[in-house]
C-alpha cells in the first residue's frame, strides 16, 4: 500500500490448551514453519510497516521465534487473558507511535495472505474506520456473525451472545481487522466487557465505530484462508490446505508433479526449470532444487541442494548438509548427511555417505559406508576426484582416498589412499581389536555416546 504506514498486531497470547501439547500453540509447524512464521511472513514488509506480537506470559519461545522470522518485531506480553480487545491494548505502546492502518490478525490462523491484508487496508485509505474480514462459513457455530443491513456492517456478535435470529448468520468474522490507526486506541479503549463472558472483545471495535459515526466494512474472503486452529485436527486440515496450495504453486512453476497429492513440499521448497517429482516424496525445509533434477518415488530430503540433473531415489533419504552438483546420482538406499558430492558423482546403492565430500565424477559402489561415527565423534571422509570405491567398503574416518585411487571391494579403508593408488584392505584385525577395546574402556567410564548417526 504505497504512501501509508501499517502496524500489524498478531495476537497469540492464547494457551492454546486444545491442542493438547507443551509447546505454545502458535509454535506448531505448517509446512514445515510455525503458525506464527506463516502469520508474519503474509504480513506487511518493508520500512512504512511495523509489527507487534502479543504473547502470554512464560512464551518466550513464541518471542524468539518472532523475532527470528522479523527481527524487527516488537513484543509485548498480555500478562492477564481477558480478550482479544485487551490483548491489542497490550501494544498500546506501538499503537501511540501513529500509522495509518493498524492491523490486527490471529496468531492461530496460519493461511492468510499478502494480499488479503492489502484488500482490507483499501478500504481505510477511502475512509472507512473499519475493514472486518468475513467468510460465508460452512458451519458458524462458534464464529463471531456479522451484522449487516443494507450492505453497511452494524456490529459483530459472538457465538455466546447471540439470539436464535443472529445465529442463522453464516457470514462470519475471521479475526481479522484493519483499524484507522490515529482512531485506534480512542476506539478500543472504549471497548466494555459487558458480555457472557466477561472479555473484551476486539469485535465490539465495529458498534462503537458506528456509534461515533464512522463507517465499518466488511471485506469477504474464503473460508480456507481463515481456518483458524485449535486443535490438532484443524492443524492436519490446514496443513492439506497450505500442501494443496504449495503443489499448485509447483506446478504453476513449471514443476511436473506426477501425482501432486502424494508429494509433501516446504513452505521455503525452491525449484528451478524442468524439475520433476514423483509420487511419494517428502520435502522438508530447506531444499532447493535445480532445473532437470528428477526426484524419483519415496524419497525424504530435509535441508540440502539438488544440483542441475541430478537424480535422487527410488528411496533416498537427503539428510541437512547434502549437496549434489550437476549430474550427480543418489541412488535407492542411500543416505546422505553433511556430504558435497561434486558434478558426476555416482552414488547408485544401499550406502550411507555422512561428513564426506566426494570429488566430481567419483564412482561409489553399492554398499560403501562412510564410517563417520567412532563411538566418540564424528569424522570425516575426503574422496578425490574421478576415484572408484569397490562395493562393500568400508572408508573408516577421518580418511582421504585420492584422486582417481581405486579402492578394491570389500576394504576396509582405514590409513589414507593416494591419488590414482589402487588399494585393497581386508580389515586388520589388530585395528580392530583396538577400536574395540578403547570403545570398551568408554563404555565402563559412562563416557561412550549411546547411539550413532
Ligand atoms: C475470535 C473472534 C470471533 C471470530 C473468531 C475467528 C473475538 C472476541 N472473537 O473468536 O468473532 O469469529 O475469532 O476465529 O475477537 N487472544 C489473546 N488474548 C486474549 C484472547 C485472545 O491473545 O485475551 C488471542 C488468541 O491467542 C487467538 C486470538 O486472540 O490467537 C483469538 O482468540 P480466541 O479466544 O481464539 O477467539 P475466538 O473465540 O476464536
Ligand atoms: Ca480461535
Amino acid at each position: 500500500m504505497p504512501g501509508r504506514t501499517a502496524l500489524t498486531i498478531v495476537l497469540a497470547a492464547g494457551e492454546g490448551t486444545r491442542m493438547r501439547s507443551a509447546i505454545p500453540k502458535v509454535l506448531h509447524p505448517i509446512a514445515n514453519r510455525s503458525l506464527l512464521a506463516h502469520v508474519l511472513a503474509a504480513a506487511a514488509n518493508g520500512s512504512t510497516n511495523s509489527l507487534a506480537v502479543v504473547i502470554g506470559p512464560d512464551h518466550d519461545a513464541v518471542a524468539e521465534e518472532a523475532r527470528r522470522v522479523r527481527p524487527d518485531t516488537a513484543v509485548f506480553v498480555q500478562h492477564e487473558r481477558m480478550g482479544t480487545a485487551h490483548a491489542v491494548l497490550a501494544a498500546r505502546d506501538a499503537i501511540a507511535r501513529g500509522v495509518d492502518d493498524l492491523l490486527v490478525a490471529f496468531g492461530d490462523t496460519p493461511l492468510i495472505s499478502a494480499e488479503t491484508f492489502d484488500r482490507l487496508r483499501a478500504p481505510l485509505k477511502h475512509g472507512a474506520a473499519l475493514a472486518v474480514l468475513g467468510f460465508r462459513a460452512a458451519d458458524p457455530t462458534g464464529y463471531g456473525r456479522l451484522v449487516v443491513e443494507n450492505g453497511s456492517l452494524l456490529a459483530i456478535r459472538e457465538q455466546a451472545d447471540t439470539n436464535a435470529a443472529e445465529r442463522t448468520i453464516t457470514l462470519c468474522n475471521a479475526g481479522v481487522m484493519a483499524i484507522d490507526g490515529r482512531k485506534a486506541l480512542s476506539i478500543i479503549e472504549r471497548i466494555g466487557n459487558a458480555n457472557s463472558k466477561r472479555e473484551y472483545y476486539l469485535t465490539d471495535a465495529v458498534a462503537i465505530v458506528r456509534d461515533l459515526g464512522l463507517e465499518a466494512v466488511v471485506i469477504e474472503t474464503n473460508e480456507d484462508e481463515v481456518r483458524g486452529i485449535n486443535t490438532k485436527a484443524q492443524l492436519a486440515e490446514a496443513e492439506q490446505v497450505m500442501q494443496a496450495r504449495l503443489r499448485k504453486a509447483a506446478l504453476d512453476a513449471g514443476v511436473t508433479l506426477i501425482a501432486p497429492e502424494t508429494v509433501f513440499l516446504a513452505a521455503d521448497t525452491t525449484f528451478g526449470k524442468d524439475v520433476t517429482i514423483e509420487p511419494f516424496v517428502v520435502i522438508g525445509p530447506g531444499v532447493s532444487i535445480a532445473d532437470g533434477a528428477t526426484i524419483h518415488s519415496f524419497t525424504h530430503i530435509v535441508q540440502s541442494s539438488i544440483g542441475k540433473n541430478a537424480l535422487v531415489g527410488p528411496y533416498a533419504r537427503l539428510r541437512p548438509g547434502t549437496s549434489l552438483g550437476e549430474g550427480a546420482k543418489i541412488g535407492n538406499f542411500v543416505e546422505a548427511k553433511a556430504a558435497t558430492l561434486e558434478a558426476g558423482v555416482k552414488v547408485n546403492h544401499l550406502s550411507y555417505v555422512g561428513d564426506a565430500h566426494i570429488g566430481a565424477n567419483a564412482n561409489i559402489g553399492a554398499g560403501t559406508i562412510t564410517c563417520n561415527y567412532d563411538g566418540f565423534g564424528k569424522n570425516t571422509t575426503e574422496i578425490g576426484a574421478g576415484a572408484f570405491v569397490g562395493t562393500n567398503s568400508s572408508l573408516v574416518a577421518p580418511v582421504k582416498i585420492g584422486k582417481g585411487a581405486y579402492i578394491g571391494s570389500g576394504s576396509v579403508i582405514t590409513r589414507d589412499v593416494p591419488d590414482d593408488a589402487m588399494a585393497l584392505e581386508r580389515s586388520p584385525q589388530t585395528n580392530r581389536e583396538g577400536g574395540a577395546k578403547r570403545y570398551r574402556e568408554m563404555k565402563t567410564r559412562g563416557k561412550a555416546a549411546k547411539s550413532s548417526s
